[in-house]
């Protein structure tokens, strides 16, 4: 019913849908989709097993009722999925929805950052993990160099629309990058945002090892450029805020490993095949295509069935993290969006 908040057994308000439009991508970022388990032969769904426009509007429409009041678009690649910017526009038009976003990898954003922002989008993340071509076109898999993404970095400003980045940091493979990288967006005024590489999916090999906490890149950054901690942090952002001195840039950490958020965590996803998960890290997901399709549901209905979900939630996976439960099998990162 509008107006009420739906709080979960840890009392966490559902605030933010992250919807994922299509699980395909291309590049293939060893630590998302790895090439030797996302090759040539690999089976992605085919088109009637996603979510159609109307499906994700109506599905959309239906959370925001129930208290949602941001939009985030991932994928795969969601700038793959075909006629995007048609789907911001339907989205736009839900009353009560204050922010529609975009994750990705930036490739695309010269052909539709001014159609996304006509249509309403707001904001777009962007993924890069290197400044270096050569580097970059190894993380990426696919021999990407880093010029087009910047040129798409530079299209989405130019076309009015709020830009942040996302750096993953792997030990070993892009540590390097940490400064230039800093200095670099610093300098463009642009929000970098650090991300401590995580578990998600079954296929990225992770452990430890590999994740360099957000002390040590803060230590890093700190000690050449000096940074302030950015005061009135927001309930429910997973990003820590920090300032360059004297300046008006910011600098954000994501970290998901050494300093959990879960008890701010209030973000429902829904995978490219229509189910709902309560967590990134989940086993399984809730089928609501299931319900979308289903002639006798209404509106109503599938309401019902998401609030009995978000009210039975106690996901706080990376309050638990181990060794082990890292090596348990979850959603793909490429079906969920992160
Ligand atoms: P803003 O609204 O701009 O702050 O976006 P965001 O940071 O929520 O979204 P984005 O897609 O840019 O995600 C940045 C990183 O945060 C990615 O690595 C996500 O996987 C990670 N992330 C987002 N939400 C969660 C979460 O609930 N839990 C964990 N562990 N990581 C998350
Ligand atoms: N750990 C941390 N972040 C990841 N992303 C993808 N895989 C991982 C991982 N294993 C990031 C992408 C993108 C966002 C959606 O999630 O770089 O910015
Ligand atoms: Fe594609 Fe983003 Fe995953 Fe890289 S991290 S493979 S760009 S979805
Ligand atoms: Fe939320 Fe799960 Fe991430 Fe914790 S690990 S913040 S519960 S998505």
């Amino acid at each position: 019913m509008k107006g009420t908040k739906y709080i979960d057994t840890l009392k966490r308000p559902l605030k933010d849908l992250r919807i994922s439009v299509t699980d395909r991508c291309n590049f293939r970022c060893s630590y998302c989709m790895p090439a030797e388990v996302f090759g040539p032969d690999f089976a992605f769904l085919p088109r009637s097993e996603m979510l159609n426009f109307d499906e994700i509007k109506r599905l959309a429409t239906i959370f925001v009722h129930l208290g949602v009041e941001k939009v985030r678009l991932t994928g795969g690649e969601p700038l793959m999925r075909k006629d995007l910017p048609l789907l911001v526009s339907m989205l736009t038009s839900i009353e009560g929805l204050r922010d529609i976003a975009l994750t990705t990898n930036g490739i695309f954003l010269p052909k539709h950052a001014k159609a996304l922002k006509d249509a309403g989008l707001k904001r777009v993340n962007v993924s890069l993990d290197a400044l270096d071509s050569d580097l970059f076109q190894q993380i990426n898999g696919r021999g990407v160099q880093v010029k087009p993404v910047l040129k798409g970095i530079d299209a989405a400003r130019r076309a009015g629309l709020g830009v942040k980045i996302n750096m993953v940091v792997k030990k070993g493979l892009n540590d390097s990058q940490i400064l230039p990288m800093a200095s670099h967006f610093k300098n463009e005024g642009i929000t970098l945002r650090f991300i401590e590489f995580m578990d998600v999916g079954s296929t990225n090999g992770w452990n430890y090892e590999q994740v360099i906490s957000k002390k040590e890149i803060h230590n890093l950054i700190h000690n050449e450029y000096p940074l302030e901690v950015v005061e009135g942090q927001v309930y429910g952002d997973v990003a820590k805020r920090y300032r360059y001195v004297g300046t008006n840039t910011e600098v954000g950490f994501i970290s998901s490993v050494t300093e959990t958020f879960c008890s701010s965590c209030t973000r429902a996803r829904i995978s490219t095949e229509g189910k709902l998960y309560t967590c990134l890290f989940a086993e399984t997901g809730f089928d609501i295509r299931k319900l979308l399709r289903d002639d006798a549901m209404t509106d109503e209905d599938i309401s019902d069935a998401i609030v009995k979900v978000w009210e039975r939630r106690a996901d706080r996976y990376s309050d638990e993290r181990t060794e082990e439960s890292a090596r348990k099998r979850k959603i793909e990162m490429s079906y969920i969006g992160g």
